[in-house]
């Protein structure tokens, strides 16, 4: 099987990029720009920095703030009024994986007929016909790679869904890692799992390529090398630079190669427990890999040394069984509970969640070792004791 790789068509990258927003929005040739930013990013200054750039180029624009971390449809729908409203010619995403999200689904929902709802990945009914107004996304979290992505991930009522389509792909991104300085240490540390999780699945996907291989590796090293340093020390502009590499990078590796068995089982977490999308990823990212890591060895060895394990004196399995560790170290390290008791779960929740998780075939599909219901099963009860038991 052949499998392609694709990219956004441009990708700004550095700190002060946003200054570029000017002479982005005018190769569009757009006039009047709808800006979505949730309220915490308002709060934290950021947008009026973009605002600044909008000024600067005599843009009209609006700015629309109705917006919450893992949306409901609802969230989806009123967003999308807001712009049909307005009449914009151009999208700009301002903030964390949520409103970039909405952003990307609203832009290409304003030219089809429909619904947030009509579009979904396993309960919509219709296709996407238009690609929508052009969007230009910029992420102030080092995490979710939705920049560079064509999905939008939306809340349903015990579990998410998402649209996905080439459509929904920014016409440009802007990774500015200065935007992420003023991020706070327990955002820094969710959306930072996230990015390393989407390196880490997407390294070892039945869909890897060499060409995501390099991406994810040069993620996996940048990420584990500073996400520490970025939690705890916020204003080190290395780190945060490294930070903001490594999710752009692990966002081209999954969009390409795919997140498994990690993400699908996080899904349910989500959606019935509210827990935010890296909280649920890092929860569970020890016990998938203290699952899988038989299935590919050699990947695993590899992921390892990129973790910067010293792997001169072990063999592949003793590799392999180090990086599962370091995985659990690196969430410990930047203070997210590593057991699912300490986000109010229950063991009585297992059941639900792994019924939850199993419907998640898109991911599971990618994952180098198949999952069956006692798998799921078993791996939240492996979150739920907070063991690793090294699989065999
Ligand atoms: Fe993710």
């Amino acid at each position: 099987m052949y499998q392609p790789f694709i990219s956004p068509v441009k990708i700004v990258s550095g700190e002060g990029s946003i200054q570029e927003i000017p002479a982005l929005v005018q190769s569009f040739e757009a006039k009047r720009v709808m800006v979505f930013a949730d309220k915490g990013v308002i709060d934290a200054g950021i947008v009026t920095k973009l605002e600044d750039q909008l000024k600067k180029a005599n843009l009209e624009y609006r700015i629309y703030s109705d917006l919450i971390p893992e949306p409901p449809l609802a969230i989806g729908n009123k967003a999308l009024q807001a712009l049909k409203e307005y009449g914009a010619d151009l999208v700009i995403g301002i903030g964390g994986g949520s409103s970039l999200d909405i952003s990307k689904a609203v832009a290409v929902l304003h030219d089809n007929e429909g619904s947030v709802e009509d579009f979904l990945n396993l309960s919509g009914t219709k296709p996407l016909q238009e690609k929508g107004l052009p969007k230009i996304l910029i992420p102030t979290t080092s995490g979710t790679g939705a920049e560079v992505t064509d999905i939008s991930v939306f809340s349903l009522e015990d579990t998410k869904d998402v649209i996905t389509h080439e459509y929904l792909l920014a016409d440009a991104a802007v990774v500015d890692p200065e935007l992420t300085y003023t991020l706070p240490p327990r955002i820094t540390a969710s959306t930072g799992v996230d990015a390393l999780t989407h390196a880490v699945e997407s390294f070892v996907s039945v869909n890897a390529t060499p060409l995501t291989d390099a991406l994810a590796l040069e993620a996996i090293k940048r990420i584990s090398s500073s996400i520490r340093t970025a939690v705890w020390n916020g204003a080190d502009r290395e780190a945060r630079s490294d930070m903001s590499w490594g999710s752009t990078l692990a966002g081209l590796s999954f969009y390409n190669a795919g997140v498994a068995g990690v993400h699908a089982l996080a899904y349910p977490l989500g959606g019935l427990f509210k827990i935010a999308h890296g909280e649920s990823n890092a929860v569970l990212l020890p016990y998938i890999f203290d699952y899988i890591w038989p299935a590919c060895l050699p990947k695993m060895a590899r992921m390892a040394e990129a973790l910067g394990v010293k792997t001169a004196h072990l063999n592949q399995r003793e590799a392999a069984l180090a990086a599962v560790k370091e995985l659990k170290h690196i969430v410990d390290d930047v203070g997210i509970p590593s057991t699912l008791g300490a986000f109010g779960i229950e063991e009585k929740d297992i059941e639900t969640l792994a019924a939850n998780g199993i419907k998640q075939t898109r991911l599971l599909a990618r994952s180098p070792k198949p999952f069956t219901l006692d798998d799921i099963r078993d791996r939240y009860r492996a979150a739920y004791q907070g063991e690793l038991r090294f699989g065999d």
